[in-house]
Parts: C-alpha cells; sequence; structure tokens
C-alpha cells in the first residue's frame, strides 16, 4: 500500500513519480578490502554500514528561497515579447535557437532565475527522489577508478541542478576515505542554480572574476569557488572547455536533454527545418506555432544525412561539440565520463515536450515558464567517441540494469532492515520509482566512456554495470 506521504510528480520524461521521502544509512563497517578484481557489492557493503537508522530525506529540507523579483528582471520585456520582436524582424527561428533562449536567456530563461525542481518546481529527478541513486553512482566511481588509477581526480559534474547528486557522491567517498583525493568541478550555466549548489555544498564560497592576464597566463577560467565541511574544493565554470586539463571521472545527469536541438521534417520536396514562427491565431495567448522552412536551411545540409532512414529527425549542435571535447579530453587527460538521461540508440523521431508543475506542456506557449526537453540521441555519442579510436563506450544499459548490477538490491534490503516501520513504504516507493521499467527503470540509460587505451585491461576487469544482463531478475 502507497504511504499518504508519496505523491504523485512527474519526471521530465513524462511518467508519473512519486516524491521522494526515502534517505539511508550512512555509516560503513569498517571493512578494508583490495579494490582491484572484487565485485561491486564489496563496496555497497562496505559503505553501508548495517547498524545506523535510515533518516528521511524530505522535500521541504531541499527547498530554498530564491528573490525572484529583482529589478532587472520585472523591468524586461517578456521573452515572449522578446522573441516576438525577433520573429518580426528577422523571420522565423530555429527550435534550437528557440530552446536556447528559453531556457538560458540570461534574464528570462527558464533555468536562470529560480529552484525549479521538486515539489514546487515542474518536475524531478533521480537524485532528487533518492540518496540512493547517488550513493550507488559513488560507489560505481570508486570501484572504476580504483581499476585505473590511485591518484587525485577531477570530478566534474555538467548541469548540476541543485547539487544533490554530487553531495551524495561526496558522502560515499568520505565513507570509503577517498574524500582528500577529489576536487569538484561544477558545469552550471545558471546564476540562481549555482548559488544553490554552493548553499547546498560549501562552508564557504567566493565569487571569481574569470579574467585572463595580458600575457593569457595564470587565467582564471571559473566564476566560483568554495569548499564543503570536508575539506574539498569546488570549482564553477560556465563551459565544459574551461575545465582543467587533469585526469577527471565526468557526470552528466539530464543534462544532454535540456541542450538545444534541430528538428528537421522529410518533406514531398527533401528535408527541410522546422522553424518557430509567431501564431498570427494565438487568442491573446503568448503562443508561438511550427512553420517549415521553404528552403533548405544550412543547418540541414550539416546535420541530416542523405541516408536517413526517419522521417522527423532532431539534432543538437551543442551535444556534438560537448562530446568531441570529451573525448578529446579524456583521451589527452585520462579519466571516463557516465552520461544518465532518458534516450534512444538513434531511432527516435519527434519527442521535444515541455513541462510545467509536473504536467506537459505546448512547448511553444508561455515560453520560460515551462522546462523544456528532448530524448539525448546515444548513438551520436558512440560515434564520436570511436572517431579516431579515442574512447570506448558501454552501454546505453537501462538504469534498472545498471543499478541491480551495482547492487542496489542489497542496498534496499539493508535499508528496509533498518528502517523505522513508518518510513518503509516510503523507501520502497523510491527505489520502484528509480527502478521499475514502467516508471524510470527503463527510459532512462546509461553511456559510459573511457579511454580506447583501456580496452584490453577491461577484457579481464570489466566495467561494472554494462555486463550482459541475461539472467537478472527482472
Ligand atoms: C534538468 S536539469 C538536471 C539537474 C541535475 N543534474 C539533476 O538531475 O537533478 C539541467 C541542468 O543543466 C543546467 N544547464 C542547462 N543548460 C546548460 C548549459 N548550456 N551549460 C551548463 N549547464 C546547463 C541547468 O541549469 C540545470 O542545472
Amino acid at each position: 500500500m502507497q504511504s499518504p506521504l508519496l505523491c504523485v510528480r512527474f519526471s521530465r520524461y513524462g511518467e508519473p513519480r512519486v516524491r521522494r521521502k526515502s534517505a539511508g544509512s550512512l555509516e560503513r563497517n569498517g571493512e578494508k578490502r583490495s579494490f582491484l578484481g572484487k565485485t561491486i557489492d564489496v563496496f555497497v557493503r562496505q559503505y553501508y554500514g548495517e547498524d545506523v537508522p535510515p533518516k528521511l530525506r524530505t522535500m521541504q529540507s531541499r527547498h530554498y528561497s530564491i528573490d525572484n523579483t529583482s529589478e532587472l528582471r520585472s523591468k524586461q520585456p517578456s521573452l515572449f515579447q522578446q522573441l516576438s520582436a525577433r520573429i518580426m524582424a528577422c523571420g522565423p527561428i530555429t527550435v534550437a535557437d528557440y530552446m536556447k533562449e528559453v531556457l538560458t536567456h540570461p534574464t528570462a530563461g527558464y533555468y536562470m532565475n529560480k529552484d525549479v525542481f521538486g515539489e514546487k518546481g515542474d518536475f524531478i529527478t533521480s537524485p532528487e527522489i533518492t540518496q540512493i541513486f547517488g550513493e550507488m553512482l559513488g560507489v560505481w566511481i570508486i570501484n572504476e577508478w580504483s581499476k585505473i588509477s590511485r591518484g587525485p581526480f577531477q570530478l566534474v559534474e555538467l548541469g548540476p541542478g541543485r547539487g544533490t547528486l554530487s553531495k551524495d557522491i561526496l558522502r560515499v567517498f568520505k565513507q570509503l576515505k577517498i574524500i582528500d583525493k577529489v576536487s569538484l568541478h561544477l558545469v552550471e550555466v545558471s546564476p540562481t542554480l549555482s548559488a544553490i549548489q554552493a548553499k547546498n555544498l560549501c562552508t564557504s564560497t567566493e565569487e571569481v572574476n574569470p579574467l585572463t592576464n595580458k600575457n593569457g597566463e595564470n587565467s582564471i577560467s571559473h566564476y566560483r569557488k568554495g569548499i564543503t565541511n570536508d575539506g574539498v574544493k569546488i570549482f564553477w565554470y560556465y563551459s565544459i572547455t574551461d575545465v582543467p586539463r587533469d585526469f577527471s571521472i565526468f557526470l552528466a545527469h539530464e543534462f544532454f536533454d535540456a541542450l538545444p536541438i534541430h528538428k528537421f521534417q522529410r518533406t514531398s520536396e527533401g528535408w527541410r527545418e522546422v522553424l518557430v514562427d509567431i501564431d498570427p491565431v494565438a487568442n491573446n495567448q503568448e503562443k508561438f506555432r511550427y512553420v517549415i522552412s521553404r528552403m533548405a536551411t544550412p543547418s540541414v545540409k550539416a546535420y541530416v544525412s542523405e541516408n536517413e532512414p526517419r522521417d522527423h529527425l532532431e539534432v543538437s549542435p551543442q551535444s556534438i561539440v560537448i562530446a568531441d571535447h570529451l573525448s578529446s579530453f579524456l583521451y589527452e587527460n585520462g579519466g571516463f565520463v557516465l552520461i544518465a538521461d532518458y534516450g534512444h540508440d538513434g531511432e527516435k523521431t519527434d519527442t521535444f515536450r515541455a513541462f510545467r508543475q509536473h504536467q506537459l506542456h505546448d512547448p511553444l506557449i508561455n515560453p520560460g515558464t515551462a522546462d523544456l526537453t528532448a530524448d539525448v540521441d546515444f548513438s551520436l555519442f558512440k560515434r564520436i567517441a570511436s572517431n579516431d579510436n579515442k574512447l570506448i563506450t558501454f552501454g546505453p544499459i537501462n538504469q534498472r540494469d545498471f543499478l541491480k548490477q551495482l547492487g542496489i538490491d542489497i542496498r534496499l534490503q539493508m535499508l528496509l532492515r533498518n528502517a523505522p516501520e513508518d518510513q518503509r513504504d516510503q523507501i520502497q516507493s523510491a527505489y520502484h520509482m528509480i527502478t521499475d521499467e514502467d516508471q524510470m527503470g527503463k527510459c532512462f540509460k546509461m553511456l559510459s566512456m573511457f579511454p580506447a587505451i583501456l580496452k584490453k585491461h577491461f577484457e579481464k576487469w570489466p566495467v561494472s554495470g554494462f555486463q550482459k544482463i541475461d539472467g537478472l531478475k527482472k
């Protein structure tokens, strides 16, 4: 039976989710084991002591009050007015331009001036549903890092939201005594969300003016720095290209789906781009409409291949640039990446959608008031990774299968054993939310990439979580 404390929320995929009311015990049992060659459940058991009762993670404890009414914003025309003026002056805009402005316009962009997550926001994500998710990823990172290095590393999170995932991972690092090896690097475009991350993660922070001196030496590429109460240094960047070149472990959870996409449509006259135009019959609503470009735009020529079998296509050029950067970065500096998102392997067509207050919403109505998102094309990452034989890829694999192989069921049993009676339903609901196939277990997928030089190494010590899943209890 579902607990009365649970309420249905929407993920950005569109499946109903249960609001998180879960947590876990944080003690390790002190057992010391060699990392190499051990199965990952050694880490899970090592991390999760069995004595400490789980604490509840409530939505309230993660809500921050943000000033959303600055003078600057109130004097600005609405995003709809700004985009309308632009379209009137220059003609219809691409969906990529529209998405970029709606999500990251400096003053009116969806992500730029409010906390968009959780009960009072528009959607909820796995790390916000239950801390078990971040803890499993923390265990996976240690397991994979310890197979290839014992040295210091940069943990780089792209689009960290409230900073919840990084916080849960750092707690695992502390428990497993590798906290002194890590520095945290957050790539975040939103000043409001980066302030929330700082509040969530740091005991002290400092704004930094990213500048370069005349000779281009001593350049500062971060815009904020801070420190956690365990002494972990944290740096914030606007772009992944600003992250210092060093051995790094990258995480991108629900990041790539927020990057702008172009939309293309096959017509009787060939491929055309889908554009956003003023709607002449909007009935006083702040609403745009789709139109098809009269000619093939430059993007059609750049991104649609001649033998494309689909009739409709979405392409994210920014994802291509970041994937390319990641490829060179890992090849040259070492490390690995885990991408977790809803997505497909190059077969889906029209996935562009919006979410507002946990409901599906028309992406062209009231721009800036709803989240815009499109499924991630994992085949693109695999293609780019294999260029020049730089990286090898694992996955995409369903989130359910990945988490089960990491030992989430052991973790669940430990939690349930120690949890007070009245919290068991909540813990179990959160677990089902992130693992069940009809919730987030199947539509969310994991893709990991490592330098190709490790190929032989992985034949002996395969990457955890991506094994053949035949026989895994569904
Ligand atoms: C859907 S949220 C995911 C947040 C978090 N990873 C989670 O799963 O809870 C997307 C995040 O990416 C950030 N973001 C969106 N576009 C970005 C860009 N172009 N560069 C850097 N961060 C971006 C947003 O501000 C937000 O923090």
